[in-house]
């Protein structure tokens, strides 16, 4: 347990100190840029910070509403309802769809276990889908035969399709919501990963019935603890969403009208994503730029991560392939440079989930992709002599 002791004695920092970080404490490697991007932003985030204080009302304070509007700006979404973590933002719709006990929830198998986990947490069960070996992202013909079974072995009620923007890149959802509509399934888009990503002229947040999103501190769009947000146009998806994140609150204060959750976003978290919402467009191209740069860089030594006609990823994660993944990895380390295995193991091979999975074998793309993938700094405030540190240091240590 850590003790009171244990942490590092401060000086009260008041006036303009407060909240300053010197440009040369920000170390010059990072992997997600998470303190070099508030060296950029602090202006804009701190006084909005320093107003929660002012006001006090840390519970639905007027940055909620706010922040809902902006993002609902941002995207094009009619409803955004800002939600405590992107795992709740998967929860709420499913809870909001009566999803339970005897339904199918069709997951990828290449993703973080989030998205297998909220099936269960609801009695439900997760049923993994394979991925396409370029896109990462869902496979919608092997969902057409994993339906197919489900429905031929009658034990499980197919309920919802789960799909998951990996790595920033929006999945398939004109074939995936053909596949929705023609079995009579809903349709979520987990888009923990993606949110500023766009497919033809739509935004992440309008690509799918619902959309949810992660504000964890990682993420694209990231807050300073946990966060998310859940986008639709239905106004009684978002009315039901609305009162599943306050413990199913109706309109009148402790009138419980279903099972709820306390799902809500925290005021404090709303300032910090209104305050970095203005240059977050910006930082989508940046990051843009970065991939492309690592492209060039990369192209003939690593598999770099392919591109799609028309999408405009996020780049949560810049993902190579690499035969010996391992060995590469070690190296960038000793070289001073992070990297990240997402994801070492398929989700029907985690010990957790291994009862509904259907073994070693069931799906080859995922179980293959999760030994050779591997994560390389990303974000928008990288330098370009970094970058071609990195992509040298990469090169160097494939040779
Ligand atoms: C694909 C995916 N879904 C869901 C989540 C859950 O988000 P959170 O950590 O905000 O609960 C994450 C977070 O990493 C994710 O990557």
């Amino acid at each position: 347990m850590t003790s009171r002791a244990a942490l590092p004695a401060t000086e009260p920092v008041t006036g303009p100190q407060a909240f300053f970080l010197p440009e040369a404490e920000v170390p010059e490697m990072e992997f997600a840029g998470i303190r070099a991007q508030y060296a950029a932003l602090r202006n804009s985030i701190a006084p909005r910070i320093a107003e929660v204080f002012r006001h006090g009302r840390f519970i639905m304070g007027p940055e909620i509403e706010a922040l809902e509007e902006a993002l609902c700006e941002f995207c094009g979404a009619q409803h955004a309802v800002a939600v405590s973590s992107g795992t709740d933002a998967l929860v709420a719709p499913l809870m909001a769809m009566g999803v339970g006990p005897g339904d199918a929830v069709f997951v990828p198998g290449f993703t973080f276990t989030a998205t297998a986990e909220v099936a269960l947490v609801l009695g439900a069960a997760p049923v993994f889908v394979d991925v396409e070996e370029k896109s990462f992202n869902m496979d919608p013909a092997d969902l057409i035969g994993r339906i197919a079974r489900v429905r031929a072995d009658g034990n499980l009620t197919p309920k919802v399709i789960l799909a998951v923007d990996l790595f920033g890149l929006p999945a398939d959802y004109e074939a995936l919501s053909q596949v929705a509509e023609a079995e009579g399934l809903s349709l979520i888009a987990d888009a923990a990963q993606s949110f500023g990503a766009r497919r033809g002229n739509r935004k992440v947040g309008t690509l799918a019935p619902v959309t949810t999103t992660s504000f964890y501190p990682a993420k694209p769009l990231g807050c300073y603890g946990d966060g998310g947000a859940v986008f639709t146009d239905d106004p009684e998806m978002a009315a039901l969403l609305r009162s599943i994140r306050m413990h199913g609150q109706g309109s009148v204060q402790y009138a419980v009208e279903r099972v709820g959750l306390n799902a809500r976003l925290d005021s404090l978290q709303a300032a910090v994503l209104l305050g970095k919402l203005p240059a977050f467009e910006g930082e989508i191209a940046a990051r843009n730029r970065l991939a492309d740069r690592y492209d060039a860089g990369l192209g003939d030594v690593v598999q770099t991560p392919a591109r799609f006609e028309g999408c405009l990823s996020s780049w949560a994660q810049y993902s190579v392939m690499a035969g010996n993944r391992d060995g590469l990895r070690t190296r960038l380390g000793e070289s001073g440079i992070p990297t990240a295995v997402y994801y070492p193991e398929p989700m029907h091979l985690q010990p957790a989930y291994r009862t509904w999975g259907e073994g070693e074998g069931s799906l080859p793309v995922s179980e293959a992709l999760c030994g050779q993938i591997l994560s390389l700094p990303m974000h928008a405030y990288m330098r370009d002599d970094i970058a071609d540190r990195i992509i040298e240091a990469v090169r160097v240590a494939v040779a």
